[in-house]
């Protein structure tokens, strides 16, 4: 199995044939989804005790289970939060992996972990947060918000008075679930602004007024969104901040999907605020064009995330010894063992320079404002409010949810696209209705208008 022989030549080859394809596709097949029991039975045993071998597996998968999947990178796969890898970061993905390198500690990730803090050092630029703020990259946005949120809270336990407390963090409906899911994970309580529209240091500072005082000193973290995942929404960053600031808790900020955004010179002064952030979640693996699974996470003091993350043990001593000398990535989030999952996007910047980035993320807004022009114009369809970043929210008059579900299954059944629907929260109701998220800048006002006339 780690000898060098035909098969692994051939397989390689294969490989090698395969990514190539792949890779200069512009519009790959769309997927779908099959039962487990159907792919087996297509597939049969694939672990055996004397192995299928490379070409059948990897037959396997070529001719039958990459089919069941849905590329994130059609140009018509408008759901969620879509990607688009460039083909440099792919490629540099494949060097990751093939490179064997430990990314924890500087003593035996020093090169690998001096691409990905050249890479670091840029993000940290965007957001403008003062000389010393630095970060590390993740698995994706869950683990930085759980990364930053850690932080925050065993900061705040820094305070004695607080150790047998429940922390509280205040965020608002917009939130991504991944707040909520990681307050749980931490067992801290979670209370939510009700508006899905933008969080006002106004509505934060009355719904905290309003807590008890007992609960007033639990919380310990502001969770504002600067891009929500629903509708692009960036909440009011720099009153929060101030918010923040004035009672001394912590800033966090979740740029999870909308921090690419930092980039584009239209949207700039809509993040006005996010450099008071004492972290920051932004995930590579969404509008800055690097391959599944980049998140990063940035601070404004990492020697706080430092103190929350670093993990102790009798084999790890030598790694933090003076040999080292260098930044242990491991120590500012919450997994030891990682893969050095910033190298593609370092690559793919250094191979391709910042300004094909701006153009890259100014294409996506741009297509969100040519889509809510399209929807104007269009008798069936209507917005349902102005587009926000990339992201656009519409109905389909007279559509009931079934409608939209079936809808979305149509274009997909077809192979034609994947646009989902989603609910938009208007006092305390939810409307079922359509949404658009732009990542690939190969998508085109045609592709848009093609969707458009599905709903006719
Ligand atoms: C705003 C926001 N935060 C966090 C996340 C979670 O990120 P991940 O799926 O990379 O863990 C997402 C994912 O869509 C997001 O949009």
């Amino acid at each position: 199995m780690h000898n060098i022989d035909i098969e692994v030549v051939e397989m390689t080859l294969d490989v090698m044939k395969y990514v190539i394809n792949r890779i200069t596709k512009t519009s790959p097949e769309l997927g779908k989804p099959k039962k487990e029991e159907e792919l087996k039975a297509l597939v049969g045993d694939t672990i055996t005790s004397k192995g299928i071998g490379g070409e059948k597996a990897f037959q396997l998968f070529r001719d039958v289970l990459v089919k069941a999947t849905v590329p994130i990178d059609h140009p018509r796969n408008l759901a969620f939060v879509p990607a688009s890898p460039t083909r440099a970061a792919i490629m540099f993905d494949l060097i990751t992996s093939a490179s064997s390198i430990h990314g924890a500690y500087w003593m035996e990730g020093a090169g690998g972990i001096f691409c990905e803090n050249e890479a670091m050092h840029w993000l940290v630029s965007l957001t403008g947060m003062p000389k010393g703020a630095f970060g590390v990259f993740t698995s994706g946005g869950t683990a930085a918000n759980l990364s930053a949120l850690v932080a925050a809270r065993e900061n705040w336990r820094q305070n004695p008075e607080n150790n047998d407390l429940k922390g509280i963090i205040i965020t608002s409906v917009g939130a991504h679930s991944s707040v909520k899911a990681m307050a749980k994970v931490m067992d801290t309580e979670i209370i939510l602004v009700p508006s899905e529209e933008r969080l006002h240091a106004d509505e934060l500072k009355k719904l905290f007024t309003e807590l008890p005082v007992d609960k007033q000193r639990r919380v310990f973290s502001i969770v504002a969104t600067a891009g929500t995942t629903n509708a692009g929404i960036i909440d009011d960053l720099d009153g929060v901040a101030d918010f923040c600031k004035d009672k001394n808790l912590w800033f966090h900020v979740d740029g999870a999907y909308g921090g690419g955004a930092l980039l584009a010179d239209s949207v700039r002064h809509l993040f006005n605020g996010i450099e008071k952030a004492d972290s920051i979640t932004i995930d590579p693996h969404k509008w800055l064009f690097s391959p599944y699974d980049c998140g990063a996470v940035l601070y404004r003091n990492p020697e706080i995330a430092k103190v929350a993350h670093s993990q102790e043990g009798s084999y790890l001593e030598i790694f933090k010894d003076e040999g080292a000398h260098g930044f242990n990535p491991t120590d500012y989030q919450i997994q030891l063992t990682r893969r050095l999952r910033g190298m593609p996007l370092w690559f793919s910047l250094a191979m391709h320079g910042i300004d094909k980035y701006k153009w890259a993320v100014e294409c996506g807004i741009s297509l969100a404002i040519t889509a809510g022009e399209l929807i104007t114009e269009d008798d069936y369809v209507e917005l349902v409010r102005e587009p926000s970043l990339s992201c656009v929210l519409f109905r389909r008059k007279g559509w009931t949810p079934e409608d939209y579900r079936n809808w979305t299954y149509e274009n997909h059944r077809k192979g034609f696209a994947l646009v989902t629907p989603t609910k938009w929260k208007q006092g305390d109701s939810f409307e079922t209705v359509a949404r658009f998220c732009f990542i690939n800048p190969d998508t085109t006002k045609k592709d848009i208008a093609d969707i458009l006339a599905t709903m006719h």
